[in-house]
C-alpha cells in the first residue's frame, strides 16, 4: 500500500484533457491507501470525464462551478481549508498558465489560490505544447512558487505520436504525494544515499530494415520498480530504457535507446562513479547481421527466407571481466522458462558477476508480481512470489550490504 495517505484528507483537481479519464485512477489509488478523497474540476474537465463517475466514486458532489446554488457558502475556500494534500492531474498548460498568475475565475483555480498544503501538479499535454516557451516559463515558475511536479513522462500520446508530455502513471502521482505527506519519507532507511547506481529496463530492438525489428516481450515493470526502490533509498538513479510502455517513475534520470548496441554506448557513457548497475534490460541475444536501406519486398515465389542473425554484444559480461575493483557492482537476471536456477548458476560463474536474479519467463513478464532465487557466488536465496517493488528492495537490500 502507498504510505503516507492513510486517513489523510486529499482533494484532487481535475484540469481538461484527453488524460481527464485517469483522474478516476487517481482518486481509486488515493482511496486504496485509505485517504479521503473530494474532487474539483474545471468547466473543461467536465467535457472529457463526467463529474457523476467522480462524485459516485469519492460519495461527495464533484465540485464543477464556483457559482453552484448547492454551496451556499465560499466553496473554495471550504475546499481548502479541508484539504490536508492535493493532487492536480491532469494540469493542463491551461491551468498551469492561469494557476502561475494567480487567476482564480473557476473552481479548481479559486481552490488552489487558498490551498496552503503540498500540492502535486500532473501536466499531460502534446510534446509541443510542453515544450513551448512559454509553458516552460509557467513551469519553472511554479517549482519556484514550491508545487511539486509528477511527470509529465516519455510515452505515447493521445495524438498517436510518442513523446514528452504524457501524464505519470496515477499511482506514481499518488506516491509521489504520498513521500510529501508522509513524516518519515517514504518510511525507508537512506542506505543509498551518496550512491550512484544504473538500471537498464525494457526490450532492445534489432532493426531488419526501416519498419521491422526483432524484439520480445519485457515490459519494463521490474527494472522501473528497481528505479523507484533505488531513489526511495536515496540514491541517483539512472534508467537506461528500450521501448516501453510503462512510464518511468518520477524523479530519475532516463535515457531511451533502441538496440543492444544502443544500450552498450549508453551504459558505457555512464559508467564513470557508478556504485551498482543492475541490468534488468532483455537485451537481444543476436540482431539481423544487415540492416537494410529500403523495406525489404515480398518475394513472389513461395520459397522461404533466410535472415542471417550476429551477435549482439554481452554487456554484462564485458564488464564482468573487469576486475572487481574497477567496475560497479554488478546484478543480472536470468530469466528461463526451464531449469532456472541451474543456468543462473552458469550465468554468475560464467559472466563473473555479484548477483544474478534468476526468476521464469511466464511469471517474471508483463505481469506486477514476480517469484525469483537470489543466486549469489556465496549461495541461493529462494524468494516467495512478492510484487515486483517488493522484489527490487531484496535486491538492494543485498547490494547495499555488499556496497
Ligand atoms: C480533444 C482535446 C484534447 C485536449 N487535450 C489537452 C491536453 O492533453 N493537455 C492540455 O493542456 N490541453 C488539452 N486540450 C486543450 C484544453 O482542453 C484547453 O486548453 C482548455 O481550455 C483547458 O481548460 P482547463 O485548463 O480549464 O481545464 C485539449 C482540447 C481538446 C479539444
Amino acid at each position: 500500500m502507498i504510505q503516507g495517505l492513510s486517513g489523510k484528507r486529499i482533494v484532487v483537481g481535475v484540469g481538461g484533457g484527453i488524460a481527464a479519464f485517469k483522474a478516476v485512477e487517481v482518486v481509486r489509488h488515493l482511496q486504496r491507501a485509505q485517504a479521503e478523497v473530494r474532487v474539483v474540476m474545471t468547466p473543461s474537465a467536465t467535457r472529457f470525464v463526467g463529474p457523476t463517475t467522480l462524485s459516485g466514486l469519492t460519495g461527495r458532489a464533484a465540485v464543477t462551478d464556483l457559482w453552484d446554488p448547492r454551496y451556499p457558502g465560499e466553496v473554495h475556500v471550504e475546499l481548502s481549508a479541508w484539504a490536508q494534500g492535493c493532487i492536480v492531474a491532469p494540469a493542463t498548460q491551461n491551468t498551469l498558465a492561469r494557476l502561475k498568475i494567480g487567476m482564480a475565475d473557476d473552481a479548481l483555480l479559486a481552490t488552489l489560490a487558498c490551498m496552503a498544503c503540498p500540492t502535486v501538479l500532473a501536466p499531460a499535454m502534446h510534446e509541443r505544447m510542453w515544450n513551448g516557451p512559454a509553458n516552460q516559463r509557467n513551469v519553472a515558475q511554479l517549482r519556484e512558487d514550491g508545487y511539486t511536479f509528477a511527470g509529465p513522462v516519455t510515452g505515447p500520446l493521445a495524438s498517436g505520436h510518442t513523446g514528452m508530455g504524457r501524464m505519470q502513471e496515477p499511482e506514481e502521482i499518488v506516491a509521489i504525494l504520498g513521500t510529501l505527506l508522509d513524516d518519515a519519507p517514504s518510511g525507508l532507511h537512506q542506505d543509498l544515499t551518496g550512491r550512484r547506481v544504473l538500471i537498464s529496463a525494457g526490450p532492445t530492438q534489432e532493426d531488419l530494415d526501416p519498419v521491422r525489428y526483432i524484439t520480445n516481450r519485457s515490459s519494463g515493470r521490474m527494472g522501473f520498480a528497481l528505479a523507484r526502490a533505488a531513489r526511495d533509498r536515496g540514491a541517483e538513479v539512472v534508467v537506461v530504457a528500450g521501448a516501453t510502455e510503462v512510464s518511468p517513475p518520477a524523479g530519475v534520470r532516463v535515457v531511451k535507446v533502441r538496440s543492444a548496441r544502443d544500450m552498450q554506448a549508453a551504459i558505457d557513457d555512464a559508467l564513470d562513479g557508478l556504485d551498482a548497475l543492475v541490468m534488468t534490460a532483455a537485451v537481444a541475444d543476436y540482431r539481423p547481421a544487415e540492416r537494410a536501406e529500403h523495406k525489404l519486398k515480398k518475394q513472389t515465389d513461395e520459397a522461404p527466407i533466410t535472415i542471417e542473425l550476429v551477435k549482439n554484444p554481452d554487456i554484462l559480461a564485458e564488464l564482468g571481466r573487469r576486475r572487481a575493483t574497477t567496475r560497479p557492482f554488478l546484478v543480472g537476471f536470468a530469466m528461463e522458462t526451464r531449469d532456472i536456477v541451474k543456468y543462473a548458476r552458469r550465468k554468475l560463474r560464467e559472466k563473473r558477476v555479484d548477483l544474478i536474479v534468476a526468476n521464469e519467463a511466464s511469471v517474471a513478464f508483463g505481469g506486477d508480481d514476480n517469484e525469483a532465487t537470489l543466486v549469489t557466488p556465496e549461495g541461493d536465496t529462494t524468494l516467495p512470489r512478492m510484487s515486483k517493488l517488493a522484489l527490487a528492495h531484496r535486491i538492494w537490500d543485498h547490494v547495499s550490504s555488499a556496497l
